[in-house]
Formats: C-alpha cells, structure tokens, sequence
C-alpha cells in the first residue's frame, strides 16, 4: 500500500477589480447573462460566459423544467451553444456567476459533478483546458487554471479502451 495526494493551486482575488481587466469583463458579462436565467423553481440564477480560441465570447445560464432533471445547467448550456456555433473550437475561459432570489451574491460557486464531467470533456475533445473564473456578483473571486482539477481520478473515454 502507499498513500496518494492529490493537490492543486487556484488564484484567490479579494474581488474582480483586482482581477487583469479581460478576466473582469468576463466574469462582468457572466454577472449580467444571470438576467436570463429561467430559474422558476430554485430562484438561483447563474450565468457563463466564455472567451474561445477565436476571441468570440459566448454565454450560457440554467434552464429549469417542472420536470426537474429536464433542467440544464449554465454551464452546460454554455458548452452546448459553443459546440453549435463554434465546432471544434477550443475555450480559452469560462467565468461563472450567480445570483439568489434577492439578486445577491457574495462568493464563489463551481461546477457541480455533472458539469465537471462535462467540462472534462470537452477539454478533451478540443485538447485545451479550459481556465475557469469563479464569483459572485461581489466578493472574493477564484482563478481555477483548468477544469479537470476539480476532477481528480475522473471518468473518461480512456477508461473504456
Ligand atoms: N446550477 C448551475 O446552473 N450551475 C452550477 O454551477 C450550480 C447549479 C443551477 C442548476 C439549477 O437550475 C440551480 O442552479 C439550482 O441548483
């Protein structure tokens, strides 16, 4: 037997004004697209936005259903826009935000399992992590170098060979 770790380093920021600018307007639009959530049921709307390979900017926000697991995630929902109109291209950045049913929010939120899983993926396919930028609509902001850090010993097509 021997023992593992498993270790990483992510940037912690006070808030987005110390962040380099390009990273404080996306985590800003990330902020804004939370206005288009379709969040009936939980009341917590989050929003993506992601700069690709090519420059362009494209946004994601959850989408629920009455048929609760029908409902999307922002993240997600983001991966599947860039994949329609952008095939192949690899993201350079995702900024996630959100907000609660007060329109408020004062720290981070990263990706649930599934959209980890999701994420890892399509780092995959693309062969680029995907560097992701974690705040809410005020507070402390996490930089995450890529995604597959937050999913250590993870699932993939490999695992099938
Ligand atoms: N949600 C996201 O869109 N992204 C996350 O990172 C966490 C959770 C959504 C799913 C659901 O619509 C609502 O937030 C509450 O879980």
């Amino acid at each position: 037997m021997s023992k593992q770790q498993y270790h990483f380093e992510f940037e912690e920021y006070d808030n987005s004004s110390e962040l380099p600018a390009a990273d404080a307007q996306l985590l800003q639009k990330a902020r804004e697209v939370t206005a288009q959530a379709y969040a009936p049921y939980s009341s917590f709307y989050v929003g993506a936005a992601a700069v690709l390979a090519n420059g362009e900017v494209v946004t994601g926000t959850n989408q629920e259903n009455a048929s609760f697991p029908a409902g999307t995630c922002a993240e997600r929902s983001l991966l599947s826009t860039a994949a329609a109109l952008f095939p192949g291209m690899a993201i350079d950045t995702m900024a996630i935000s959100y907000h609660n049913h007060n329109g408020a929010s004062d720290k981070p939120i990263s990706p649930c399992g599934i959209c980890r899983q999701a994420l890892a993926e399509y780092e995959k396919r693309t062969h680029q992590g995907i560097r992701l930028i974690l705040g809410g609509q005020e507070g402390k902001v996490f930089v995450i170098p890529r995604s597959t850090l937050l999913l250590p010993l993870g699932f993939s097509a490999d695992d099938m060979k």
